[in-house]
């Protein structure tokens, strides 16, 4: 690790409102000349060194956000949702956080356990799960598979003998909940019938019962609902089978915030709320309270990361509107195009004493959808070589990025105590040209 910037550690009164309690991590500080320390690494520089697109991720973000999961729930199980953000950085820092890990596919699945995560630790989702991606999880002895679909009951019981029985939940869908592809609907009795057909089979010991209600979920009031519905059905299945389920797993969902004023999900208020309740409704159904299991994703890595980019070409059309162009674009962010995410950007590395202007900030590719922060305040001197950072930039950006114009996705730089380290190089033509076996 190479020493980039003394960490600057400015009073709370000199940082700047932009940089403090929004989507920024809790790192975040000015430094000079208009830099900007996370980590206590100035992005700038770190930009410099490792080249743009950069994602610059706050491993001490990400290990506070998984401590503060861990506190707030001590009886709780905590699997960070790998598919926010996986590399093998993340399963060290979350494993020694004292998480588990929630993976939705045998590459996810690989990775973790190749990178030394206990499999025992992992729960495997998919609402389509290949034979093979099973295959792999009963290989590497899984700790839990979550049951999606009626097919997987027998496909999971075909490859498990009975004297080494796989753990598993069977995923629910709440009433009201219509035209979802994942999981049991329980109006109607298909997670009912499910239930029965699990409890069926000798080599799949049902521990649960799972749940995920969406996300950038920022209220309690749908999580105990879900508890609500999950109670009533656990006792169904007390009644039903004569069986007491351990586990109730509550998915992720818990928001964050993308802009300064959003609203985030509390988690103080979200553990106390929820089990609260769960300990309500099992006193009112004369159960014992099963092992509460959370997969937050986004909460973890969302705020633990920025992405920083340099300005290619500024534009201002005869329509009045500027567009700036950065080098990354729709390839290592799909979510504004995707879901009209919104986004908020600042300049970095430099100080202007230019008023605000607004601009579009817009990616490079090919596509006119490719737009990555609409109607952004930035400095009206704003030019190409200038550096922009787009902070809330750790959760389904470099998960969900694509070779879209063979661009290649970022590089992966970590921060931490005013060290930098490059975690994942940069994805060049080569690497695109390698997968190529025949013309
Ligand atoms: C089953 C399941 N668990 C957890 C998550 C993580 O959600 P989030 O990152 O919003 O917390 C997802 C996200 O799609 C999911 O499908």
């Amino acid at each position: 690790m190479t020493q980039l910037t003394a960490p600057a550690v400015p009073s709370p009164a000199t940082v700047p409102a932009d940089l403090l309690g929004g989507p920024w991590p809790a790192s975040a500080r000015p430094g000079p000349g208009g830099e900007v320390l996370v980590g206590g690494v100035g992005l700038a520089e770190a930009a410099e060194r490792f080249g743009t697109p950069l994602y610059v991720l706050d491993e001490g973000e990400v290990r506070s956000r998984a401590r503060a999961y861990r506190r707030a729930l001590p009886h709780a199980e905590v699997l960070y949702a790998a598919k926010a953000f996986l590399c093998s950085a993340m399963a060290d820092w979350v494993e020694q956080e004292g998480l588990g890990l929630d993976v939705c596919s045998a590459g996810e699945l690989w990775l973790a356990v190749s990178a030394g995560f206990p499999a025992q630790r992992i729960l495997l989702h998919g609402n389509a799960k290949s034979p093979e991606e099973l295959r792999l999880a009963r290989r590497l002895r899984v700790g839990r598979i979550v049951i999606d679909g009626p097919a997987e009951i027998a496909r999971l019981a075909a490859l498990v003998a009975a004297d080494t029985p796989q753990k598993v939940l069977v995923r629910v869908v709440q009433a009201g909940v219509v035209g979802q592809k994942f999981g049991f609907p329980v109006e109607g009795g298909d997670a009912a019938d499910a239930i029965a057909r699990v409890l069926d089979q000798p080599g799949l010991e049902l521990v649960g019962l799972h749940c995920h209600l969406g996300s950038q979920i920022t209220t309690i009031e749908p999580y105990l609902q879900a508890v609500d519905t999950l109670v009533r059905l656990l006792a169904e299945v007390r009644e039903h089978h004569g069986v007491e389920l351990p586990e109730l797993d509550l998915g992720g969902g818990h928001g964050i915030r993308y802009l300064a004023g959003d609203a985030e999900l509390d988690l103080a208020e979200f553990a106390v709320k929820v089990t609260d309740r769960l300990a309500v409704r099992c006193a009112e159904a004369g159960l014992e309270v099963p092992r509460l299991v959370v997969e937050p994703g986004r909460a973890v890595v969302g705020p633990a990361a920025v992405a920083v980019y340099r300005v290619l070409s500024v534009k201002h059309p005869a329509d009045g509107r500027c567009f700036v162009a950065v080098d990354g674009g729709m390839s290592d962010n799909p979510r504004p195009a995707l879901y009209g995410a919104p986004y908020s950007v600042r300049l970095v590395g430099r100080r202007s004493e230019a008023g605000a202007a607004r601009m579009d900030v817009v990616g490079r590719h090919c596509e006119a959808g490719d737009v990555l922060v609409r109607d952004a305040e930035l400095p009206a001197d704003l030019r190409p070589g200038d550096l922009l950072a787009v902070p809330a930039a750790g959760a389904y950006q470099l998960s969900m990025a694509s070779g879209y114009n063979l661009v290649g996705r970022p590089a992966v730089a970590a921060v931490r105590d005013g060290r930098a380290r490059l975690l994942i190089r940069r994805e060049t033509v080569e690497d695109f040209r390698l997968r190529e076996v025949g013309r």
